[in-house]
């Protein structure tokens, strides 16, 4: 194990017992921790002007514009953490990758990764260690942020491998990703040597963050609910566990002397549409599981055994509705929330950009008892 430095906030007392790290850990805070997928973003006015001036993937790149991002939800609603500004296309570009992000769209890649010379030209040239040396604008981001936030944890993350691949295969956005799918079963080695880069480019990437001062991390699914269990768990689940590794190497002690003992970085998962590969995904080897709105909170806890902290799992749908509809919703998700053995309270999946911020901010009050 390597341990994080001593003047890593997980270390130094500013964030190792935050109700959200204590709740990954499987404690119950005095009161439910709280943070919202995609909190910093479109639905925040002041976000807005900040991207009325800058692209995308530039405001990611500029450590004070990535960090006031960053920071902007934290001020606004007191949630319990921030979630690092970036996307999970930002490892592929810093690494050289072509690609963009078109709003309305999606990542667009200029040259599709679809064949085994396509996989073994990027291996050889976009490789872990070049990443490594082009990820400063993000180390600074995130300490930046750290420094300014104290006590609240910030999650650091990155999109997995199958969401990932399923954009390089594709160039671009679809629907069921066919094609992506079809590799995985007409050329197994390629798929498994396409899904290994993005996983070592993925890991490097996470560990950074932490490194840099994220508390936790959460590793992004999206696109696993196209996914059959089987095709999840033999061509998909071993990506995404070696995308954690270099995260899962990183430990820290907590208490003195004899009493001391080592622990890890809390590890957070989420595929949206997976109630189908709750198990699949809790078997990856992580401390908590995001749960979409699709699935109870409730169900998703007896299917696992009561074993795992749970993360969610608010129906954006609910945001626009009527005050009292909203409440109890909420109150609905805490109140299955507590069957589990701890919960973070988080949507199902992220904020829609025409949510009001006011209603994420009531929120936020509802999980502290207010
Ligand atoms: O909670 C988080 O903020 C986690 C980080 C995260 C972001 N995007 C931040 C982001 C994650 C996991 C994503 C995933 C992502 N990014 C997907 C997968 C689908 C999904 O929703 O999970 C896709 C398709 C993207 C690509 C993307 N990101 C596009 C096309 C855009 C819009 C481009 C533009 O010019 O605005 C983004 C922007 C983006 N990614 C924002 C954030 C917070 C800012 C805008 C927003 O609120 O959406």
């Amino acid at each position: 194990m390597n341990f994080l430095p001593a003047s890593h906030p997980l270390v130094d007392g500013r964030t190792g017992d935050a109700p959200l790290i204590r709740a990954l850990r499987g404690d119950r805070p005095e009161s439910t921790p709280v943070w919202f997928m995609r909190q910093a973003g479109r639905s925040l006015p002041e976000y807005r002007a900040i991207r009325a001036d800058h692209r995308m993937l530039d405001a990611c790149l500029t450590p004070d514009l990535a960090s006031e991002i960053t920071l902007q939800p934290v001020r606004r609603h007191g949630v319990d953490a921030a979630v690092f500004f970036s996307d999970i296309v930002v490892p592929m570009k810093l690494v050289g990758v072509d690609v963009d992000l078109v709003a309305g769209r999606g990542p667009v890649f200029a040259n599709p990764v679809r064949t085994a010379a396509d996989v073994a030209r990027v291996r050889e040239e976009f490789t872990p260690e070049r990443l490594h040396a082009a990820l400063d604008p993000v180390r600074d981001a995130v300490r930046l942020t750290a420094d300014a936030l104290g006590g609240t944890p910030v999650i650091g993350f990155t999109g997995a491998p199958f969401t990932l691949a399923a954009y390089l295969v594709e160039g671009g956005p679809s629907r069921d990703h066919l094609r992506a799918r079809t590799l995985m079963h007409s050329d197994p080695e390629t798929w498994a040597a396409l899904l290994d880069w993005v996983a070592d480019l993925c890991g490097v990437f996470l560990k950074a963050q932490v490194e840099a001062g994220a508390s936790a991390v959460q590793l992004f699914d999206s696109w696993a609910g196209s996914l059959s269990p089987v095709d999840y768990r033999e061509r998909v689940a071993p990506a995404s566990r070696r995308t954690l590794e270099p995260v899962r190497e990183l430990g820290f002690a907590a208490g003195e002397g004899y009493a001391a003992r080592p622990r890890a970085v809390p590890i957070i998962h989420f595929a949206v549409g997976s109630g189908h590969l709750l198990e699949e995904l809790a078997d990856v080897g992580v401390d908590a599981l995001g749960v979409d709105w699709r699935t109870s909170l409730e169900e998703a806890n007896r299917r696992l055994g009561g074993g795992i902290p749970l993360q969610g799992n608010i129906d954006p749908a609910f945001l626009g509705a009527a005050p009292e509809v909203l409440e109890a919703h909420v109150a609905d998700v805490l109140r299955q929330g507590r069957s589990a053995p701890a919960h973070v309270l988080n949507l199902g999946h992220g904020v829609p950009p025409e949510t009001d911020p006011d209603v994420l901010t009531r929120i936020v009050a509802l999980a502290h008892g207010a």
